[in-house]
């Protein structure tokens, strides 16, 4: 994706100025997750996917392809699928790939795709991904969730049935009040009846999760630092990306990953972008990522207290991951 690459923008979101200003001031310091996905982080994450330590991927495209029939029916045959954080669309062309072979697909079909991100890459690698499969419009809304969700229930029409799709464990990114917070959001751009395909990683032994969040090669490590580089790029930040390393913490109170960049040593940086002038001390870090780790009860409890009753679940063999379809009440 060199047409991708140097597409790479020079100039911040405002989102990500706003970000910045308020998360790299906490203590500890901290950005949101959607800070790190740009163009090159897009292009490193689709690397990681296929890293032999990241089991989440495969886990969830095995579950797509084998079961995509009865996952779109069960979220009652949904005409418009909308995909929060579509990456390069290859986890919805799989589901309806499958859909399209069973035989126990419903009498609708998916005639729609509504692609939303903030990494122009992926958008462009979605669209062109699922514009393959025949008798599809795929439409993009580069934007956090929240807006673009809005974007697309201001343009769906009263007989559009909907599925909205998150899959990946993306939905790991948010603590409980973001992840409460980001499932009402979802149940209020929706109708009764629409449905929502979740994909959420389970909790497995540590040295797995370990492995899975500092890879042997250091594709993870360079996921983590292109953050200080985009930050460079689009905030005129002068960060010495050499003078972090990358760090992956168990939190085992809450159940989820870190990870982390951590200062080798004392060293201000500016950021002009966002009108700050950081001192780091030697160990001091950013926590860049969370992914927490589920378990099943746990997230269908969740559902259903944002309004999504599940209706059909789905894990693998190894008990890696978990698909559910839950419909809103
Ligand atoms: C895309 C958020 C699900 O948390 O596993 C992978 C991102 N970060 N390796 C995850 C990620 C480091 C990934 N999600």
């Amino acid at each position: 994706m060199i047409g991708g690459l140097q597409a790479c923008t020079t100039v911040a979101p405002s989102w990500l100025v706003e970000d910045v200003r308020h998360y790299l001031t906490q203590t500890p310091r901290q950005l949101p997750a959607r800070a790190l996905y740009d163009d090159l982080s897009s292009a490193l994450f689709d690397a990681i996917c296929w890293l032999p330590w990241y089991p989440v991927t495969r886990a969830e495209c095995r579950l797509l392809d084998t079961h995509g029939g009865a996952i779109l029916d069960a979220a009652g045959g949904p005409n418009r699928l909308v995909e929060l954080g579509c990456g390069n669309g290859d986890k919805l062309r799989r589901l309806l790939n499958a859909g399209r072979a069973t035989p126990c697909a419903p009498g609708r079909w998916v005639a729609q795709i509504d692609l939303i991100d903030v990494s122009a890459s992926a958008l462009a690698a979605g669209q062109a991904t699922l514009t393959t499969l025949s008798g599809l419009r795929v439409d993009t809304h580069r934007h956090p969730y929240e807006e673009g969700l809005l974007e697309v229930s201001e343009a769906r029409s009263d007989v559009d049935r909907l599925c909205v799709a998150f899959l990946g464990s993306s939905i790991g990114n948010f603590d409980p009040p973001g992840m409460r917070a980001l499932l009402d959001t979802i149940r209020r751009a929706v109708r009764p009846l629409d449905g929502l395909l979740l994909g959420v990683d389970l909790v497995k032994p540590l040295p797995e999760l370990m492995a899975a969040y500092d890879d042997p090669p250091g594709l993870t490590a360079a996921f983590n630092k292109n953050l200080l580089v985009r930050l460079n790029r689009e905030l005129g930040a002068t960060f010495d990306i050499g003078g972090f390393a990358h760090r992956a913490v168990w939190n085992v109170v809450e159940s989820r990953m870190e990870i982390h960049l951590v200062s080798f040593r004392r060293q201000r940086v500016e950021v002009p972008g966002a009108d700050l002038s950081i001192e780091f001390r030697a160990g001091e870090y950013i926590w860049t990522e969370s992914s927490y780790k589920f378990r099943v009860d746990d997230v269908e409890r969740r559902l259903q207290e944002s309004g999504f009753e599940p209706v059909r679940r789905w894990i693998n063999d190894e008990g890696q991951f978990l698909l559910v379809v839950a419909l809103a009440q």
